[in-house]
């Protein structure tokens, strides 16, 4: 599959510039068809039973969890499927063994799912460290390194911001973690779906990401554990060794942190889409999202009363641009691209409130995330579009 013939599987292009996958991505014909394929011939539950179509559905079920696996190259790790990134690092805050002064380390970097969960901690007594980044959003390695101090329990930081599109060197991060015996977290959700991701390389213990940023179905993400040595949140049906009347025994693989019907359609279709991406490739589709930012950024920054956050800031990017417009709110703006040139951006704090106003936006943004649908053209479109926003308000 070569990345410039994939338009045609995604039909809402047609007729639209749709510039928000940073939210949600689009998903291509295949994906669909292979949920379908999974309601039309062969839906049954998994890991029950042993009739002919349970049988077929366990085994489509953990072969998908087991290619989910090796798109991020967790071969070593254990993988449970979750509705989304959000419920992955809700199952690491709620899933490790937390002791009064055990200390989090996290940034003002991060959108609400990998902030909240540990700002909740606070309540039980675990210390929560925030590194801020500069006043461009540039975050100093070595004020995270500062941070982190021995009894630092874990760290948790996102892989690529969605506000700014810069990508942190993870992999540094995690010598140092591991220089002082703290685990490290990474928010995957918007780099699983842009860049090479390999976590045997990393070094990270916890890796969370989503489906649907992905090309695959709503309701599907990730955990990937160096080792599965967290609580589950849920326990039940499907998640046990062995049941008695007074107690249980969990089921020593991933298994434990699946209770009750996975999502198999969801699960099978995430496998599909992750498929689709290995087959453009993920150096094909990071180069792709490279080359339209830094398009997006030199038109945008030509462009009088327009500001772009963060394009100083040096380093990788995905496709991810956030920009303001003088004199006119971030929702207006997203407003004016969609009925102007049906460009359809997201607007607003982007679940990165703290963030915006660290930056002094408290209204937020305008957020432009490509993906690999995505043309140079589009780009092209959304430039001149925001060149004439800018010159009515002028
Ligand atoms: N975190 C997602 C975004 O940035 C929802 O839009």
């Amino acid at each position: 599959m070569r990345l410039e013939d994939c338009r045609a599987d995604f039909p809402l292009t047609r007729d639209l510039i749709y510039l928000d996958s940073a939210a949600t991505s689009l998903t291509p014909k295949p994906v669909i068809q292979a949920m379908v394929g999974y309601d039309l011939r062969y839906r049954a539950n998994v890991g029950r039973g042993v009739h002919r179509l349970t049988t077929i559905a366990t085994h489509r079920y953990r072969d998908a969890r087991d290619s989910i696996r090796s798109f991020i190259g967790g071969e070593g790790g254990a993988i449970a499927i979750t509705r989304n990134t959000t419920e992955a690092i809700g199952m690491v805050a709620a899933g490790l063994p937390w002791k009064q002064g055990d200390r989090v380390v996290t940034t003002l970097l991060e959108h609400h799912s990998n902030l909240l969960p540990w700002l909740r901690l606070r309540k039980r007594g675990v210390e929560v460290d925030i590194v801020r980044p500069d006043a461009e959003g540039s975050l100093e390695i070595a004020d995270l390194e500062a941070a982190v101090r021995d009894g630092t329990r874990l760290v948790a930081i996102t892989h690529a911001s969605n506000v700014l599109g810069t990508v942190i060197p993870v992999d540094e991060i995690a010598a140092i973690c591991h220089d002082h015996g703290a685990r490290l977290l990474v928010d995957g959700a918007q780099s699983a779906p842009h860049l090479p991701v390999d976590v045997s390389r990393m070094g990270c213990d916890y890796f969370c990401f989503s489906g649907h940023k992905m090309l695959g179905p709503t309701g599907t993400g990730a955990l990937w554990m160096r080792e599965p040595d967290i609580e589950p949140l849920l326990v039940g049906g499907g998640s046990i060794a062995n049941v008695t009347a007074d107690d249980y025994t969990l089921a020593p693989d991933e298994g434990r942190y699946e209770a009750g019907t996975p999502p198999v359609a969801g699960t099978i279709g995430f496998a599909r889409a992750a498929a689709y991406l290995r087959e453009i490739g993920m150096e094909t589709v990071h180069r792709h999202d490279e080359r339209l930012s830094a398009r997006l950024i030199e038109g945008l920054s030509e462009v009088e009363g327009v500001r772009v956050l963060g394009a100083e800031v040096e380093g990788e990017r995905i496709g991810v641009v956030s920009f303001t417009v003088d004199g006119l709110h971030p929702h207006e703006v997203a407003q004016i691209l969609d009925e102007a040139a049906a460009v359809l951006v997201r607007s607003g704090h982007h679940c990165s409130q703290p963030l915006m106003e660290h930056l002094g936006l408290p209204e937020g943004t305008v957020r432009a995330s490509t993906h690999i649908y995505n043309t140079e053209e589009e780009i092209d479109t959304m430039i001149a579009t925001v060149e004439e926003i800018a010159r009515r308000v002028a």
